[in-house]
């Protein structure tokens, strides 16, 4: 694939490493915080999906920088070329899921940040004030947005594999090559 309609380097490594991270956070979130009580050693782990958390907030924020101010390759021909009406329906939706993307990956970072100020995370974990952790998050009303937007980014993060996995495969075109490094 020409260099023109390809993400640079930098861009895609981003990418990439952002997945990982998302991937990671939720799957930290989902296994060791969700059901976990402050006894069963969950320091560690608040401690870790903090760090990531943030860490994501970071590179979305970066990322999006670099697309608006820097570099955005042109959209592919066939939505060039067909126009956004004519597309298949997972593509249309593509056009809206992606800011959609970048919106919720910082908005879940935003509202786990929204919890961890009044439960005093920062101190109690990084600092080990001796604070405890609550016995419950719930009681953070952030906590039950923070819950509820992971499942609405999970299955945006669906619908961006799904449209990948049906123009790479199903369709036989190079559509991942796009967001992958360039071969020497
Ligand atoms: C994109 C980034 C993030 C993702 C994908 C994510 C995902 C999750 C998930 C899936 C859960 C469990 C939800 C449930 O069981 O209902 C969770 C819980 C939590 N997250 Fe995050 N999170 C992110 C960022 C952050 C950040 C930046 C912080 C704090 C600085 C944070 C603090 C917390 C806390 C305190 C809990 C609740 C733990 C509990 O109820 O015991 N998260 N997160």
């Amino acid at each position: 694939m020409s260099a023109k309609k390809r993400y640079r380097s930098l861009w895609v490594f981003l990418h990439w490493l952002m997945a990982l991270l998302v991937f990671v956070t939720f799957g930290i979130g989902l296994a060791s915080l969700g059901k976990a009580s402050p006894n069963d050693g969950k320091i560690i782990p608040v401690a870790i999906h903090m760090i990531l958390g943030i860490a994501i907030l970071v590179i979305v924020i970066f990322r999006y920088i670099l697309r608006v101010l820097v570099y955005n390759p042109p959209r592919n021909a066939k939505t060039r070329s067909i126009g956004i009406r004519k597309l298949a329906f997972l593509d249309q939706l593509s056009l809206y899921v992606h800011p959609l993307l970048y919106l919720f990956s910082a908005l879940m970072a935003v509202l786990g940040i929204l919890i961890a100020v009044p439960a005093d995370l920062f101190t109690v974990v990084f600092a080990r004030s001796g604070g405890q952790l609550p016995q419950d998050f719930y009681i953070f009303p952030t906590r039950t947005w923070h819950g509820t937007f992971s499942l609405v980014l999970m299955m945006l993060i669906a619908q961006h594999v799904l449209v990948a996995i049906f123009h790479q495969f199903l369709k036989g075109e190079n559509f991942i090559g796009r967001m992958w490094f360039p071969r020497k």
